[in-house]
């Protein structure tokens, strides 16, 4: 029998105050589902929503709600349960507790533990819109981030609040497959992996560039999960403000030619690339060394072709198993088989851009594309949608004549 995602997983599930919590509900039940043993602190703005019980008789263990209880000290404290933890899940994690989280405090249990603890936290978001863009949450977010805290969407669609934007909790199915790839089996133990992600800039001036709209979201969850998956992984990564994933060698670049000049000194000694990078074709002919000033007279700016970088990696002796994105506004799949054949890849990842899918957001949808077939990877986190895409990448790469015979 195949082995539960996480089998004998100590997961400690914080759950904090919003109309998410019923789903936390939902969420432990999985967890349980899943092989995880699940302990729960709720903060008090949760027991508000749902009751300590509902999460005790879900848990099969005592739920936990303040620092100030003498007998849960006496039986397990707070040290003691921060450190029994091997993952700190927080879901749904409101505005307040981000806030909290990302000063430090420790004036609650919840709060304590995530600083007590040294096993990986995670945070599912789950508010209003307005709250989840307010410069304040994104400033936690961000900070939250840096210190190697996961961050699982938000998701986007209806709110409970009647609004419709960006805010709502993942799904607990999306969680729980986001937290099994940090703990998952090596599948790609002793792959080289090559990740180019996103946009590059070319510039006019000093001051002035062609840049996209390509956020390197996608890209770097392909490269956190290749090195989760155990793959040493190496990322070229245009201009993002981006952490570098766990474990992950990166290298910055900025224009399509450095980015060029970069895969391709990489591309020999690896065993897969996968190009999620969205390159700029076109570059100006000429990059004025001085700030361009107007003179009320229109001006003119010539551009030239960049190099395709998957199409040289593509020429070499012996490439790599080639992977290649394609964002596309329409007519998904003729276009995407076409660069398929055009650039000799084994396997293209197209994707529709606008309707709130691909560019500038969490969730993403792929349908995956190889000479004799095709996958659909419905719409989710790109963290999930990543992990998806390397195991069916790994699986072709292992029938494909490329691979390394040992
Ligand atoms: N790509 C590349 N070098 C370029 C342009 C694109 O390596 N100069 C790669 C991208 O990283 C992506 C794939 O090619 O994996 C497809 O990118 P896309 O821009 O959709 O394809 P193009 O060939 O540029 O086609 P078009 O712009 O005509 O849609």
């Amino acid at each position: 029998m195949a082995a539960l995602p996480l089998d004998g997983v100590r997961v400690l599930l914080g759950v904090t105050g919003g109309i998410a919590a019923y789903k936390a509900a939902d969420l432990v039940r999985r967890l349980r589902d899943a092989g995880a043993e699940v302990r729960v602190v709720m903060t008090e703005g949760a027991t508000q929503f749902v009751t300590p019980l509902t999460f005790q008789a879900l848990s099969g263990n005592p739920v936990r709600t303040t620092l100030w209880d003498s007998s849960a000290e006496a039986a397990m404290g707070h040290i003691e349960l921060a450190r029994w933890a091997d993952e700190v899940l927080v879901a749904p994690a409101s505005a307040d507790a981000l806030a909290r989280f990302a000063v430090g405090r420790a004036d609650d249990l919840l709060a304590t533990l995530v600083l007590a603890t040294a096993a990986p936290v995670t945070v599912v978001p789950a508010m209003n819109r307005q709250m989840w863009a307010h410069a304040a949450t994104q400033a936690n977010v961000a900070l939250l981030r840096q210190r190697g805290v996961r961050v699982l969407g938000p998701a986007s669609g209806g709110q409970a609040c009647g609004e419709v934007g960006d805010g709502r909790m993942l799904e607990p199915a999306d969680i729980i497959a986001a937290v099994a790839v940090g703990r998952g089996p090596k599948t790609l133990e002793g792959l080289r992996i090559l990740v180019s992600a996103g946009p590059t800039f070319e510039d006019i001036d000093p001051v002035r560039y062609i840049g996209n709209r390509s956020s390197g979201r996608m890209g770097f969850a392909i490269a956190e999960a290749a090195a989760a998956h155990g793959a040493d992984t190496s990322l070229v990564a245009g201009p993002v403000a981006l952490p570098t994933p766990p474990g992950v060698s990166r290298r910055n670049v900025r224009s399509a030619r450095e980015m060029h000049d970069a895969v391709l000194a990489a591309a020999p000694v690896h065993d897969i690339y996968i190009a999620a990078a969205a390159v700029g074709d076109f570059r100006p002919e000429v990059v004025s060394a001085s700030k361009l000033k107007k003179s009320g007279e229109p001006i003119r700016l010539d551009l030239v072709q960049n190099p395709d970088i998957l199409a040289d990696v593509a020429s070499l002796d012996a490439p790599p198993f080639l992977v290649g994105f394609a964002a596309e506004t329409d007519e998904l799949e003729r276009y995407a088989r076409g660069k398929l054949e055009r650039k000799k890849l084994d396997m293209i990842a197209a994707n529709q851009v606008g309707n709130d899918l691909g560019f500038e957001c969490a969730e993403n949808a792929l349908l995956l594309i190889w000479a004799d077939g095709s996958e659909q990877l419905e719409r989710a986190d790109k963290r999930v949608i990543a992990a998806a895409l390397l195991d069916r990448v790994a699986a072709r790469y292992r029938a494909s004549s490329k691979a390394r015979r040992a």
